[in-house]
């Protein structure tokens, strides 16, 4: 039961639910098990209180009402209930929550309805998120007791798994947008919840979470020579989920890694899901046009689950040649 309702916490696309849980869901029709499936989902306290979209609740409880019928069982009266209340509800939300259940921890991202909103692509999480988060979580040594950077940070998956499951010494969010700079803040927040929160113009948000200094900063790739003038730390370690989509940013990006790796930064780790092929393949050419070596990572087994979409991924770490 508990990746069923996994899914429906993080908004598996319906569809997605439909082919994973096919086998289990035989399981779940009897009426003590809906009656616990609702209470662990739409009626839980947790979506009581950071509800994930109304449409996606909906089209989950009108999806489980099909199969239960399917198999010719009788619906909980309770999902009735919360279905109609759901179907008189206006909707009109631009921002929802979505809930990734990592092991004991369960980390809750506010993100936009819309995958593009305010222009940006940033104020949603993408399927790299993911998948970093999962590479990082399986290569924890490598990231704990080290300055940890992360460019085009989104809404902050990444960064808040990052910290709780590889307990780094500083992790750095940086992107260049102000309304994603102000939901990652609020993210943070809302997940290492810290009375300690100091804010100022470059630093956004800074505050102590076990051991690991967190840090929200306003960095665009362009301006990393002007971070590295103004004496701020070098990160060990560079990180960044789905920045690959923009042939345009490839030589401000590329730069920028050039900057900190001429420092000390050991290496970068990119996801990119790989939406066309040869836009990654410009990536790599522009890397080694610019003598930089790259190698592919092993992509992790998923255990936060959800693919957001079905497109593969690709997980590379980028180095200074010698
Ligand atoms: C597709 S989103 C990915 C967000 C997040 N990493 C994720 O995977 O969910 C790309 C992010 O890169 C940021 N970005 C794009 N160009 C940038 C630049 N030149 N400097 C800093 N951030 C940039 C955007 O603001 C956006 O948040």
């Amino acid at each position: 039961m508990n990746n069923f309702i996994k899914h429906f916490l993080s908004c598996t696309p319906i569809n997605a639910i439909n082919t994973l849980m096919s086998k289990e869901i035989d399981s779940f029709v009897d009426l003590e098990k809906q009656r616990e499936i609702l209470e662990s989902t739409v009626n839980s306290d947790l979506i009581k209180k950071y509800p994930i979209k109304k449409s996606y609740q909906r089209a989950f409880l009108k999806w489980f009402m099909n199969k239960i019928e399917e198999k010719d069982q009788e619906i909980y009266d309770g999902i009735y209930t919360a279905y109609c209340n759901l179907v008189s509800l206006t909707l009109d939300e631009s921002s929802h929550y979505r809930h990734f259940l990592m092991g004991s921890d369960c980390i809750s991202i506010k993100e936009s309805i819309n995958i593009i909103s305010d222009g940006t692509t940033g104020l949603i999480s993408w399927q790299g998120a993911i998948e970093l988060a999962e590479w990082c979580k399986e290569n924890r040594i490598a990231l704990s007791g080290k300055i940890v950077l992360e460019l085009g940070c989104g809404v902050g998956l990444t960064g808040l798994s990052v910290i709780k499951k590889c307990s780094p010494k500083k992790y750095i969010f940086t992107d260049c947008h102000k309304s994603v700079l102000d939901m990652v803040s609020e993210n943070v927040q809302l997940n290492l919840l810290h009375e300690n929160v100091r804010f100022d113009s470059r630093l956004r948000l800074q505050l102590k979470y076990n051991c690991t200094d967190v840090q929200v900063m306003n960095l665009k790739w362009e301006d990393v020579d002007e971070y590295v003038k103004e004496k701020w730390d070098v990160p060990d370690v560079i990180i960044g989920a789905d920045i690959l989509y923009d042939t345009d940013s490839f030589y401000t990006l590329i730069s920028a890694l050039k900057t900190f790796f001429s420092l000390d930064s050991g290496y970068a780790i990119i996801a990119a899901t790989i939406r066309n092929v040869d836009t990654i393949s410009q990536f790599l050419h522009q890397l080694e046009e610019r003598n930089l070596c790259f190698e592919e990572c092993t992509i992790p087994r998923q255990t936060i689950q959800t693919q957001l979409i079905n497109s593969p991924s690709k997980i590379f770490k980028i180095f200074q040649g010698t």
